[in-house]
């Protein structure tokens, strides 16, 4: 995945060097998520394609991810009214699976302003040198979207390669993760990765962003 066009990427990877690891991941059952995640449905929709845009779409994400989200909100290193609760009844048993459930369903695609797609195309693909570096996001959370599933395979130990898959997501939760990574209310990123990068983008490429991501079939 670290061609050319990313070589800024693989710079970074190299000072990130070795974060904490998430707990050890228990292997996920989906037909037993499917029933544990009735719950879940009434904001997250019942394939994980939450109707509203507060709530952010499960459906086709990395489930990785999903089960250190929930580890994160539960022992408070992420917080949200609504979710923290969620979170807090869940068995590291319960998180693989409802993981398992939501991450193989099919995400719907998004819709978004179309004003602002090329510069968010740009940003996305190539990034910026200044006056605050931004990593291309394409080299974690690929060409389309999808997140890197095969974490694992290029840093065993660093979550903060555990890129979610993006592409299709509500832009409006997009812009207000980047504004919560870029103002340190979110903090659970691994290695500062997404509060580093979103230092340098400001209001206007937040939206790019967020619109041009919201179209990326996954
Ligand atoms: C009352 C509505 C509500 C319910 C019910 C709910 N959630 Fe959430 N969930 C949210 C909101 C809101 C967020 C986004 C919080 C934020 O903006 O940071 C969220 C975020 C998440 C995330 C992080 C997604 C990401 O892309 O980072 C996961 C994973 C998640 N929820 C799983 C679950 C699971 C599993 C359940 C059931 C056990 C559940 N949620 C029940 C409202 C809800
Ligand atoms: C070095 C790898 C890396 C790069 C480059 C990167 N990200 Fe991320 N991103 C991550 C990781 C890892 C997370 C999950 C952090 C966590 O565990 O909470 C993340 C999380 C996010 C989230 C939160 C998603 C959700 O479901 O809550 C958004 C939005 C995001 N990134 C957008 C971007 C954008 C836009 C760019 C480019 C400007 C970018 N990222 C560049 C690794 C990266």
């Amino acid at each position: 995945m670290i061609g050319r066009k990313t070589a800024s990427l693989a710079c970074l990877l190299a000072v990130l060097g070795a974060g904490a690891s998430p707990g050890a991941l228990a292997a996920g059952d989906p037909a037993a998520g499917q029933q544990k995640a009735a719950a879940c449905m009434a904001c997250h929709g019942q394939d994980g394609n939450s109707l509203a845009d507060m709530w952010p779409k499960l459906a086709g994400q990395v489930p990785d991810y999903i089960v250190k989200q929930l580890q994160d909100f539960k022992a408070g290193r992420r917080s949200d009214e609504q979710m923290s609760p969620q979170a807090a009844n869940l068995s590291e048993q319960d998180m693989a699976d409802i993981a398992a459930y939501f991450a193989g369903q099919k995400p719907s695609a998004a819709e978004s302003d179309k004003t602002l797609l090329a510069r968010g195309e740009q940003l996305y693909l190539k990034g910026k040198g200044r006056p605050q570096p931004v990593t291309a996001c394409t080299g974690c959370h690929g060409p389309a979207g999808a997140g890197n599933r095969d974490w694992k395979k290029l840093m065993a130990q660093a979550p903060a390669v555990l890129a979610p898959a993006i592409g299709g997501q509500h832009p409006a939760y997009v812009a207000k993760q980047l504004k919560a990574y870029r103002d340190g209310s979110r903090g659970n990123d691994a290695a500062r990765v997404m509060r580093d990068i979103a230092r340098g983008l400001g209001d206007m490429e937040i939206a790019a962003l967020a619109a041009h991501v919201a179209r990326l079939g996954r």
